[in-house]
């Protein structure tokens, strides 16, 4: 069986139709958050996908008919309706990317310790793909990596394996960078634009035919791969330094007795300014990476700092500790002592609404907390009763309330949009509440009797 198209050796015509008829096959590798919303949509659209993973849990479950997304709505229904039909999982890398046209990488590019960008799992795979790649198909990346990684490095191992293929003429190659937000995937494949670059023209028209049959929003050419990867990673460094704008605002304001959230939502009202808003910190796989992958361009490029962005983290890193300051400040109110006392984390998300802990300050504030010797526990809805940074977490709100002392909101979660600080006071044991979203109303809190610090507040 050859179900392989050739796909760059078709005619636009045969292209077409080719797409139409769902007949190219499409591989997906790494099928995390958003690879596998990836990898069912193009099955969706028709075409003969397989997810592939190094995970043989993940894929396990995946075949086993278990949707291990439960927080991306729409994508349940859509991995119903094709799991088993034109889509499944392998952990057979070497079998399934000799019989696929279009090879698409959805791979993770976290950071290490040293906050050096991590690119061993695209590294690595590209050198698989130097063995396994069969004539004329084609490579798209959706990782997001810095400008020149494409160029400089992936295609470099790609043509450097025995088979000694050349990018352009053997295989063809480009990007198509994700800009998803979790939570919301299937929201943003519907409706956000898309960058395409390829290395060359050609390339670029093929990716294009293929992303606007399975994803019908428009797509953006751009000259080259890493212009692409250039326009993914400047939005996001965009909003990382923007937000660490507001958070140092946020601590000015403070000071001041002025109100953050009453700032933002008067300044939202000039038509040039862009909203972004104070937190205990940035986390998630793709800010602060994207601001780390920014600074390495910068630093081999010779530049010896690229001041914005690199001020940008520090001050965004260095909001946990903010937050443990506020929780000292009411501490010292109270006059009770924050060692040995019961503190619930209300919220680990990195985000509000998603179950992701990647990055998260909720990790670095929890971390300082057992340094200041607090009894640590954690209630977030996503994830109930299950082990998290070596905690096992509440299962139940009221329950968690009352033995807690003092309370950390670190996510906004819907779940905490309506906490109740007349509750909160009768069930908690010491009703000190620090807010670091500013999700609870003050005033109402002062009324309360609950001693309430909330980040970029003022006392009232
Ligand atoms: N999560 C987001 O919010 C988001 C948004 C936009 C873009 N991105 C980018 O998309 C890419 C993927 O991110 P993600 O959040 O989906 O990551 P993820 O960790 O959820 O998924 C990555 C998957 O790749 C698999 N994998 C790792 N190494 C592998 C290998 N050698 N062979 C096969 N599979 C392998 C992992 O097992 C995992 O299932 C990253 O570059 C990220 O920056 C992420």
């Amino acid at each position: 069986m050859d179900p392989k198209s050739k796909i760059m050796k078709l005619s636009e015509h045969d292209l077409i139709e080719s797409i139409q008829t769902g007949n190219i096959s499409i591989c997906v590798i790494g099928i995390g958050r958003i690879g596998l919303p990836t990898a069912l949509s193009f099955a969706n659209s028709g075409l003969s996908t397989i997810g592939v993973d190094i995970n043989p849990k993940l894929v396990e479950m995946i075949n086993s008919k278990i949707f291990p997304l439960k927080d991306e709505p729409g994508y349940d229904v859509i991995f119903d309706e094709v799991i088993n039909h034109n889509f499944h999982a392998s952990t057979k890398i070497q079998d399934v990317v000799p019989n696929s046209d279009v090879i698409v990488l959805s791979l993770p590019t976290p950071m290490d310790d040293n906050n050096v960008p991590d690119y061993s799992a695209l590294l690595s795979v590209g050198k698989q793909l130097g063995e396994l790649l069969t004539k004329d198909s084609l490579v798209i990346i959706e990782s997001t990596v810095e400008p020149g990684f494409i160029e400089n490095d992936l295609i470099n191992i790609i043509e450097n394996s025995e088979k000694k293929l050349v990018a352009g003429k053997d295989f063809a190659i480009g990007v198509c960078p994700e800009t998803a937000n979790p939570g919301q995937i299937m929201n943003d494949f519907e409706k956000l634009p898309r960058l395409v670059g390829a290395i060359d023209d050609h390339t670029a028209n093929v990716i294009m035919k293929i992303y606007k049959h399975v994803f019908t929003v428009d797509l953006i050419p751009m000259p080259n791969c890493k212009t692409a990867n250039a326009v993914k990673l400047t939005t996001n460094v965009f909003r990382d330094i923007n937000i660490a704008f507001v958070n140092e605002l946020a601590i000015l304001f403070e000071k001041v007795g002025i109100d953050i959230m009453t700032v933002l939502e008067a300044a939202k009202s000039k038509y040039n300014f862009q909203v972004h808003y104070a937190g205990p910190g940035v986390g998630g796989p793709c800010l602060p990476v994207n601001s780390y992958q920014m600074i390495n361009l910068a630093k081999k490029m010779g530049f010896d700092t690229l001041k914005s962005v690199e001020t940008g983290r520090i001050i965004n890193e260095s909001m946990p500790d903010h937050v443990i300051d506020l929780l000292h400040d009411a501490f010292d109110e109270s006059k009770k002592s924050l060692e040995n006392s019961n503190v619930l984390i209300l919220g680990i998300s990195y985000k509000p609404d998603v179950k992701d802990i990647q990055i998260t300050p909720a990790e670095v504030i929890i971390k300082k907390l057992k340094n200041l010797k607090a009894n640590i526990f954690i209630y977030d809805p996503y994830f109930k009763s299950t082990n998290v940074f070596d905690l096992q977490t509440e299962s139940n709100l009221i329950e968690a309330l009352e033995k807690s002392d003092a309370l950390i909101l670190v996510t906004a979660h819907k779940e905490f949009h309506n906490l109740d600080p007349i509750f909160l006071k009768s069930k908690m044991k010491n009703a000190i509440v620090i807010d670091s979203k500013c999700i609870i109303n003050q005033q109402a809190a002062k009324n309360s009797g609950l001693v309430y610090r909330g980040l970029g507040r003022g006392k009232i």
